[in-house]
């Protein structure tokens, strides 16, 4: 028999962490991970706040009735944290010692880019093998349609942006709306879309804002009183503020505010589809490790579920939907 499968056979233990900005539907992902091992006889160690808990060794034995009663709350009863210490050498030996001392044989990470990033050099470095599940509100991971988190958070702005355009439309002011997504659009795109913006400014579109000037100094023809421009944290133009500003120098007669959604976004309880999609990916990285796959995150692509390389997720950009983008033009010319 060869080491592999023996390694297969012989494994008893996984870890399984979330890391790196919380988003909606984590919780249900670790539910899925710990009721997904049981069922195939396996044990689960719960590692808190990420690589940090790793290195501080604060992890405990997660049995089903740990996971009961979490999958409807956002957040992460496992706590996540941006660890600087697993960034250095001696963070990442002293958390592979905790692993060891813990008998932890592979992971289960749940996270973004940084947390896949990690689990790779720690692959490298120590051979503890783990899968990724997408856990993020940004929606900005290649290799899966969509991450954990992203639908929560597109309707909580969708929500923010329709109680905000009540109030734009009793004043007739210009409203700039700041919503999350590090340096990509997903959720500025739908959520303004969906929120019927009339601009919506992203990184990956260039001269956003030269159009968007071009569209207001036509705007009087069409005797529109109030305006939603929906500004991704990422865009290359700048900040909301910023954005308003420059706004405010070519347009002094509109009256003008800025709304910056902030964290609001990345709280609250997930929607059915982010459930959904953490539980299928809680299962499929539980599914891959025992296949004795590794160094790959799961995703969901056209309805399938799909292991795409952590180099591939990280490295590789996805692209917002270009047919989105166009409809939201037409609609709000
Ligand atoms: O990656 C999720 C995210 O919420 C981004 O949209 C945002 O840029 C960043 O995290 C904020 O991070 P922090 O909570 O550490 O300020």
């Amino acid at each position: 028999m060869s080491a592999f499968f023996l390694f297969l056979l012989l494994m008893k233990r996984i870890g399984v962490m979330t890391s790196g900005g919380d988003s909606p539907g984590m919780n249900a992902c670790i539910r899925a991970v710990v009721r997904s091992a049981a069922y195939h006889g396996l044990e689960v160690m719960g590692i808190k706040r990420g690589y940090q808990g790793m290195i501080e060794n604060d992890m405990e034995l997660l049995q089903m009735k740990d996971v009961a009663n979490i999958l409807q709350y956002g957040g992460t009863f496992l706590k996540s944290a941006r660890s600087k210490d697993f960034m250095t050498a001696q963070g990442r030996k002293i958390a592979y010692d905790n692993l060891v001392n813990n008998q932890v044989e592979a992971l289960v990470c749940i996270g973004g880019n940084g947390t896949y990033t990690g689990a790779g050099i720690f692959y490298d470095e120590f051979g503890i093998p783990s899968i990724g599940a997408p856990g993020t509100i940004d929606n900005d991971l290649f290799g899966t349609d969509f991450t954990i988190g992203y639908d929560t958070a597109v309707n909580t702005a969708l929500d923010a942006i329709d109680k905000i355009r009540d109030t734009a439309d009793s004043h007739n002011r210009v409203f700039f709306i700041e919503v999350m997504g590090r340096d990509s659009g997903f959720i500025a795109l739908n959520a303004g879309l969906a929120g019927g913006a009339e601009g919506i400014l992203l990184p990956e579109i260039m001269n956003d804002f030269d159009d968007l000037i071009k569209h207001f100094d036509n705007k009087s023809k069409r005797k529109k009183e109030f305006s939603i421009i929906v500004v991704a944290e990422g865009e290359t133009e700048g900040h909301a503020f910023q954005i308003a500003d420059k706004f405010n120098a070519l347009f002094p007669n509109n009256d003008i505010r800025v709304s910056v959604l902030g964290h609001i976004q990345r709280g609250g309880k997930p929607t059915a589809n982010d459930r959904i999609l953490a539980s299928t990916l809680g299962n499929a990285a539980v599914e891959q490790l025992i296949a004795g796959n590794k160094n790959v995150c799961v995703g969901v692509v056209n309805n399938q579920v799909v292991c795409t390389s952590y180099n591939d997720a990280i490295t590789q950009r996805k692209s917002i939907n270009p047919i989105l983008w166009n409809l939201s033009k037409i609609l709000s010319h």
